[in-house]
């Protein structure tokens, strides 16, 4: 029995939804168990294209079994909006896709809040403006929450909002110009979702281990990148919630132990969104094409993304904390063309040289790459579907970025489409 998890090993947007799709087909159930509509997984296959936020990318599939966890934040409206845009083109999502009564609820004032904190240049961190952070915020601290599970409860999430809204709006008012929600307005437009919602609302941790006794398989599909892991990940440039495999026992219910094969999701470059260090970026021209051959702009908030080299300290460091028992390598194709690629080995931390990912922020701004060369390719990698396909350059760029990490690399993709895809070991 498969108790899968895919796990990205940058900063987002590794290409986790292309690899949770293909494996999707073997698997069951498909379970989101961190993040929320922060993320963006993108599928494609042949002319259709789908953008999943807040939703499993195993809902595309209707004999899958897809789950939002406890551990996701849940925004109802974009709950709704992504599953009404799948029905309108036809795909079946029905009670095939289940939502944890135990996953907490984005209210418009967590928006509202992360809003004025972002507008300030000094503690801004370049978020998605979800309201993935201020609802984080309220579950930790757990007064001022909603779960899922109230909304099916009108009496009391009337109580709940009488006693938090106010609260809010104090709180709004003191971080600037905000703007003021009534509590029965609230109650009745949540209500409104809840109706939506409720046929998909359930006890999904005992639905999980129902499964598991029941020897079903199990794809745990991560959101983010372990580098923006908020305790492993380049803090406070990071998200709020566990993206890496250890994320899946609180936010899902089920034990680590589970886990049968743990694949980690790499670009064969660098990318990042939103602020923060990452010592192989390309500023310059070098940068700008990887994004455009890329598309490297945001699938949330269409921002351009930061594009450098492959940086496998970074990855090295991911790889073992996640623990993962292989890598897929993605987007190799955009490299093609470059006389040079180059591989981030180690970096010079104030002059020293240093083959760890430091563990916070402020040093890892002042750590410089250290490059291995090697010769770039200059033929078109999209049509190549085997092994033999691969120019001799492209092939010894994976080996050795495999051979830096240590890890196998079981996939290398080389366009989007779920068959642009190249098995290295079976
Ligand atoms: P995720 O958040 O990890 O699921 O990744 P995103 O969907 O945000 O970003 C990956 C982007 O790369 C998407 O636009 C994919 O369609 C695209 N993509 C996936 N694999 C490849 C590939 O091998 N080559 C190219 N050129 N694009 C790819
Ligand atoms: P997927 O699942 C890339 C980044 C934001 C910001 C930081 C915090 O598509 O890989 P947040 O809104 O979460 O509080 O923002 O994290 N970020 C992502 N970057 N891919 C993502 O998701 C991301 N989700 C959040 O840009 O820097
Ligand atoms: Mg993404």
């Amino acid at each position: 029995m498969a108790v899968t998890n895919v796990v990205g090993l940058q900063w987002g947007d590794e290409a986790k939804g292309k690899i949770t799709d293909i494996l999707s087909d073997q698997h069951d159930c498909v379970v989101r168990y961190n993040g929320g509509a922060n993320a963006g997984h993108t599928v494609v296959w042949g002319d259709r294209k789908f953008a999943l936020s807040l939703l499993p990318t195993g809902v595309l599939k209707p004999q899958v079994t897809s789950v939002i966890g406890n551990g996701v934040v849940v925004y109802p409206p974009r709950f709704i909006e992504e599953v009404t845009k799948l029905r309108d083109g036809g795909l079946d999502v029905g009670t095939n896709l289940l939502v944890s009564d135990k996953a907490h609820v984005i209210l418009p004032y967590h928006m509202e809040e992360e809003r004025l904190l972002e507008a300030d240049s000094e503690s801004q961190i370049g978020t998605t403006g979800r309201g993935i952070g201020p609802c984080y915020q309220d579950k930790v601290s757990r007064r001022f929450a909603i779960r899922v599970g109230d909304l099916l409860d009108a009496e009391h999430l009337r109580e709940r909002l009488r006693v938090i809204v106010p609260y809010k709006n104090k709180l709004l008012a003191a971080l600037g110009d905000a703007k003021s929600f009534d509590a029965e307005s609230l109650v009745e437009e949540y209500l409104g979702y809840a109706e939506f919602l409720k046929p998909h609302i359930t006890d999904t941790t005992r639905l999980l281990h129902d499964r598991i006794a029941a020897g079903k398989s199990i794809l745990f599909e991560a959101a983010q990148g372990s580098l923006l892991d908020v305790d492993h990940g380049t803090f406070p440039y990071v998200t709020s919630s566990s993206s890496l495999p250890s994320g899946i026992w609180p936010g899902s219910g089920i034990s680590a132990r589970r886990l049968t094969r743990i694949i980690g999701v790499a670009k064969a470059y660098t990318s990042r969104v939103g602020r923060g260090p990452f010592p192989t970026e390309l500023d310059n021209d070098l940068g700008e094409r990887i994004r455009k051959v890329g598309r490297e702009y945001g699938t949330v908030t269409g921002r351009p993304r930061r594009c450098g080299w492959f940086d496998a300290v970074a990855v090295k460091y991911t790889a073992t904390l996640a623990d993962v028992d292989e890598i897929t390598l993605m987007l190799l194709d955009v490299l093609s063309g470059l006389d040079e690629v180059n591989i981030a080995t180690s970096y010079l931390l104030d002059g020293k040289r240093i083959d760890h990912f430091p563990s916070d922020a402020a040093t890892l701004a002042r750590c410089m790459p250290v490059y291995d060369t090697m010769p770039g390719w200059s033929e078109d990698l999209t049509t190549a579907r085997t092994p033999g396909d691969l120019p001799a350059a492209a092939r010894a760029y994976v080996d050795r970025i495999a051979a830096v990490i240590g890890k196998p690399i079981s996939i290398v993709s080389v366009g989007p489409d779920r068959d642009q895809t190249i098995h290295l070991k079976s």
